[in-house]
């Protein structure tokens, strides 16, 4: 499980740091609506102000990404014991792209989903507490103060996770969905001529395109709910929406996408190698002694 969650880390923070740029973009064209792409661009006075609050975001993504790994394939390895396990033989033989292991497709879906559900949970605080740093409603000085003020309001240290139900109603299907995908398109493209560490790159933007747009209608929800003033439950959520035309549930869907997809491709892909590499080692490791 180390193994995993330190793979997660390093790619969760290759992606953070390689798209911070885009997160930055993203942020400024939806403070000022008028301003498009192109002028938010130019209103970067240097490429280093493309970074700029690159840290926490790292921070965040990195843990994210190790628990998320770590987890995953605690619940894969468990789900695999009543399949085929991989022995460390055929992973030194083997030319695939990947070792992790071969589950049914619903296993797939579940495990994807249940991991992404408690570890979403786990990072409800952090994300609150971001999502109010970034806001100017609030001036907090210190995460420690953010914290405390937080667990004082009307509703206590519930406050810490609020927006959990509309996020996990998004996260949980994406993430199922997102491993359904990805160990099918794993098998599609090792049949090609792609090298192993854009196979899993590609199939991890494939899966993550796939995942993006069949639940861009939660997100659209879940915006919706949180930028509510009325308790908007899901039901009169969508409604509103849909008002104008279904459409309208997959606003934002473009931004998103590249986001999802390039994030997917970066961290999966330096996952699998850093998995791979780890085994290779420990399988030398014990041949030598
Ligand atoms: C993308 O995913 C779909 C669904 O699994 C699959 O049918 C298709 O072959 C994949 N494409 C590639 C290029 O992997
Ligand atoms: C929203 O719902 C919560 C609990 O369900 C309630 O305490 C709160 O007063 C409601 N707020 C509004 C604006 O209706």
């Amino acid at each position: 499980m180390q193994t995993h969650v330190f793979a997660g880390f390093f790619g969760g923070m290759a992606a953070a740091v390689t798209l911070q740029p885009l997160d930055l973009l993203k942020t400024r064209v939806q403070q000022a609506p008028a301003a498009g792409i192109a002028s938010a661009v130019k209103s970067l006075g240097s490429i280093h102000e493309a970074w700029r609050g690159t840290l926490p975001s790292l921070i965040r993504t990195s843990v994210g990404a190790s628990l998320y790994m770590g987890l995953l394939s605690k619940f894969r390895d468990i789900r695999a014991e009543h399949s085929a396990r991989i022995s460390p033989l055929s992973i030194e033989k083997s030319s695939a792209s990947s070792i992790l292991p071969k589950l049914s497709a619903l296993d797939n879906v579940l495990t994807g989903a249940a991991a992404r559900s408690i570890v979403g949970f786990i990072m409800m605080p952090i994300t609150v507490v971001k999502v109010r740093f970034e806001s100017n409603h609030f001036n907090y000085r210190s995460i420690w103060s953010a914290v405390y003020d937080i667990s004082r309001g009307p509703s206590g240290w519930k406050g810490l996770f609020s927006g959990y139900g509309a996020t996990i109603s998004r996260d949980a299907p994406y993430a199922g969905i997102y491993m359904l995908f990805y160990e099918a398109s794993k098998d599609v493209l090792q049949l090609g001529w792609l090298p192993s560490p854009l196979v899993n790159s590609a199939a991890a933007v494939n899966a993550s395109v796939l995942a993006t747009t069949l639940t861009a209608p939660f997100d659209t929800v879940k915006t919706r709910i949180q930028v509510s003033v009325s308790n908007l439950t899901f039901p009169e959520a969508w409604k509103q929406i849909t008002a104008g035309g279904w459409r309208s549930l997959f606003d934002g869907l473009s931004l998103r996408l590249a986001r999802k997809a390039l994030s997917a491709g970066i961290s999966w892909g330096i996952y699998e190698e850093i998995v791979k590499l780890v085994a290779k080692r420990n399988i030398l490791a014990n041949e030598t002694t």
